[in-house]
């Protein structure tokens, strides 16, 4: 019996040196290798020392608390294919063996600091060795040591008796390939309240996501307070649809404790009819009229309702500045998205400032229009410091297309996959890239 248990644990080492079992995070770490010398298990406290950071502190309370009272088991782990010897065998009663518990998590992070801005680093890595009873977790900043945080969330798995475990001791070593890591929300076609945003925020940062690109408006509706215009949300769909500049700094701080950046877009010149006809209705061209999509030459948007911005009205220029400046003092982040996708000339053909503007010059042609709002606008969306520019992609190749767009705004491509993203890139832009398959 003695001489059977002993054989019983020889074979259970033996087990334990030949297999590496993994349970691999999401998405694939830069690098991560397994150990082999049996799994870890994890106390019920794991206690953070090395950072003081609030938001790094809070970011590993979370994590804890969900690794904590989800104690996840996996759907399987990755262990090779086991090899068994012929029937009976000692082996086949192994029972694994643990090393030392974890209880800490150490973390070393060079630059506490560092604003949660694009191009900001991300880096981590994680260790988790046999013999110590502390993960350590370096980053060079705090958004890289919440990333470590989440593959943690990911790797630290229930042990099948009420406890939590590692399978194995590893090493990772992570950064991301793409700095802008992003979905787009719009708010303007629906409304979306702010619970469901918070939602998103926790979904994208355990996906490492780390920027929102949050469409505020379209023609549809305007859903954003303004002290500038109050009248502006009396075209959001319903009165408790509205967000307030509170709302609005809420969802930054929820996202920014998250590693994630937020991007707003006003979406200009097109698209742009709610909330700014409240303002002044000699700003907007088309709105509410019929969009022809019974004559599809003919149309005046893509959906209804039409509405575009009068480019040629001096009065335009005011409101958009007022709102951008208002807009530009609520959102912390550098970047700015303006829109400028999808115009539609037909729309401009209900505008007597422009047809008389036309007919003014006969070599006058749409691009010219749009290099007249380029000319106008960009001038005021580049007034704030360190200020970033994203427009679609619709204002350089699209038909109509401005002639010359500064080369320093960022376009954002949603169409003719590698095509337009190698047109852009070569005519020397930043590119964002977003799925075309956008329905
Ligand atoms: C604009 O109006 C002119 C003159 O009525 C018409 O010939 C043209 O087809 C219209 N274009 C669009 C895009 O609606
Ligand atoms: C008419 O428009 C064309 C095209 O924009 C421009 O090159 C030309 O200078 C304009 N002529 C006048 C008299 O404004």
């Amino acid at each position: 019996m003695r001489l059977n248990q002993l054989v019983g644990t020889i074979g259970c080492v033996l087990v334990g040196l030949s297999e590496a079992v993994m349970v691999n995070p999401l998405p694939a770490p830069t690098s991560i290798s397994w150990g082999t010398t049996g799994p870890k298990e994890v106390a019920g406290y794991l206690v953070l020392t090395g950072s003081s950071n609030p938001t790094v502190v809070s970011a590993w309370n979370r994590a804890f608390g969900t690794i904590a009272s989800l104690k996840w088991v996996p759907q399987a782990t990755e262990a090779p294919i086991a090899t068994y010897a012929v029937f009976p065998t000692t082996a086949a009663k192994a029972k694994r063996t643990t090393s030392t518990l974890l209880t800490g998590v150490s973390v070393k992070i060079s630059d506490s600091n560092a604003a949660l801005q694009h191009g900001v680093d991300e880096s981590y890595t994680i260790d988790i060795t046999a013999s110590s009873p502390t993960i350590s977790v370096t980053a060079k900043t705090p958004w890289g040591a919440l990333h470590a945080f989440t593959t943690l969330q990911q790797i630290i798995i229930s042990d099948g008796k009420g406890g939590l475990m590692v399978e194995q001791p590893v090493s990772i070593k992570d950064a991301p390939i793409y700095p802008y890591r992003g979905l787009m929300i719009d708010s303007g076609r629906n409304f979306i309240s702010l619970p469901k945003i918070y939602e998103q925020i926790d979904g994208m940062a355990l996906s490492k996501l780390n920027v929102l690109h949050w469409h505020l408006d379209d023609a549809q509706s305007w859903p954003v307070q303004m002290s500038t215009y109050p009248e502006m949300t009396k075209d959001a769909y319903a009165s408790y649809q509205i967000y307030s500049h509170g709302d609005i700094q809420n969802v930054l701080a929820y996202a920014t404790a998250r590693g994630v950046r937020v991007i707003p877009e006003v979406d200009m010149p097109g698209h742009a009819s709610s909330g700014w006809k409240q303002v002044d209705p000699s700003i907007v061209a088309c709105a509410d009229s019929w969009w022809s999509n019974d004559d599809w030459p003919l149309h005046t948007a893509v959906e209804p309702n039409p509405g575009q911005l009068e480019i040629l009205n001096s009065k335009t220029y005011d409101v958009v500045s007022k709102v951008y400046e208002e807009l530009s003092s609520v959102f912390t982040d550098n970047f700015f998205h303006v829109g400028a996708d999808e115009l539609q000339t037909g729309c401009y053909n209900l505008s007597t400032i422009t047809t008389e503007w036309f007919a003014a010059n006969a070599s006058r042609t749409y691009n010219d229009l749009l290099q007249y709002w380029v000319d106008e606008a960009v001038p005021i969306f580049q007034k704030p410091r360190d200020r970033r520019l994203i427009m679609w992609e619709d204002i350089y190749l699209a038909t109509p297309h401005a002639n010359s767009v500064p080369t320093d705004i960022i376009m954002q491509t949603w169409n003719g996959g590698l095509t337009n993203i190698k047109t852009l890139t070569s005519a020397g832009y930043d590119v964002i890239v977003s799925s075309s398959d956008w329905f």
